[in-house]
């Protein structure tokens, strides 16, 4: 079986190649078994998401690292007015994405596009919110990717982190929590792929993600005000969500 080195052991580029090698290895599979190894639980959190989703001024998403898209679908279902764009490196995921937008007729709605998080391909102020779910894991330079989120979102709009996270806020759920990343995931995926090596990573990535109020502070010094962040089934995943600062009434 491949093996993956742990986060920890990779420069930034290293990673970046691992993350595009699990991406366009895995995709086929990617959908059946996250249902399986988040428990069903990632409909929830995405649901979650886009409750609490606001569009008053541009009435455009983006959803950055969409993968097969799921959360641009959920916000646009859910959003009747709205339009998304969703980006992602990884072009096999997207592809699938693809098929289920058109299946869903929702092309004319969502757009998806192959690109980095580091670099949006979006003017200033385009969106009333981004988010990225289940990505900010994978990506070393968080502090860039969340400054390029605030650029592109409007003053005053929504920027939101969907992350799972080894901070259980209910401390007897962390002995059961860290087994079942450690062992039962990968060998869950085991049973399922011929190449489970995804799923060992993302068990690695997912423990040495920052704790919540670390990454609030992350957002906060990459200009976000308000932040707040919410805990997700006894904080196996955390939707943290801040705003870019409004711009001061102008002759104040
Ligand atoms: C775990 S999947 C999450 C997909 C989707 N957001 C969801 O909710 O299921 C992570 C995605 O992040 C993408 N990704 C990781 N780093 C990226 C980067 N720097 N730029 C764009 N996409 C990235 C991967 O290609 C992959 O599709």
């Amino acid at each position: 079986m491949k093996r993956y080195p742990s986060v920890t052991r990779l420069d930034p580029e290293a990673r970046k190649r691992v993350v595009l090698d699990i991406f366009t290895t895995a995709h086929r599979s990617y959908d059946i078994l996250n249902r399986l190894l988040s428990l069903r639980r990632d409909i929830g959190w995405r649901r979650n998401t886009v409750r609490r989703m606001r569009f008053s001024r541009t009435m455009r998403f983006l959803d950055i690292a969409t993968g097969t898209a799921d959360l641009a679908i959920e916000a646009a279902i859910r959003n009747p007015l709205i339009r998304v764009n969703g980006i992602d490196f990884a072009r096999p995921m997207l592809g699938i994405g693809r098929q289920k937008v058109e299946a869903l007729g929702l092309s004319p709605r969502i757009e998806l596009s192959c690109a980095d998080a580091l670099e949006l391909p979006f003017p200033a102020s385009s969106f009333d919110v981004s988010a990225i779910a289940f990505g900010m894991r994978n990506i070393p330079d968080k502090a860039r990717a969340l400054r390029e989120m605030a650029r592109v979102t409007v003053p005053g709009g929504q920027v939101m982190v969907l992350e799972m996270t080894f901070a259980p806020s209910w401390p007897p759920f962390r002995v059961v929590y860290g087994f079942y990343l450690r062992r039962i995931l990968p060998g869950l995926a085991r049973l399922v792929t011929s190449n489970a090596a995804p799923y060992y990573y993302l068990a690695d990535s997912i423990m040495k993600f920052p704790e919540p109020d670390a990454f609030d502070l992350l957002m906060r010094q990459a200009g976000l005000v308000d932040v707040v962040h919410h805990g997700l089934t006894f904080g196996a995943t955390y939707l943290h969500v801040g705003r870019v600062p409004p711009r001061a009434i102008e002759g104040e």
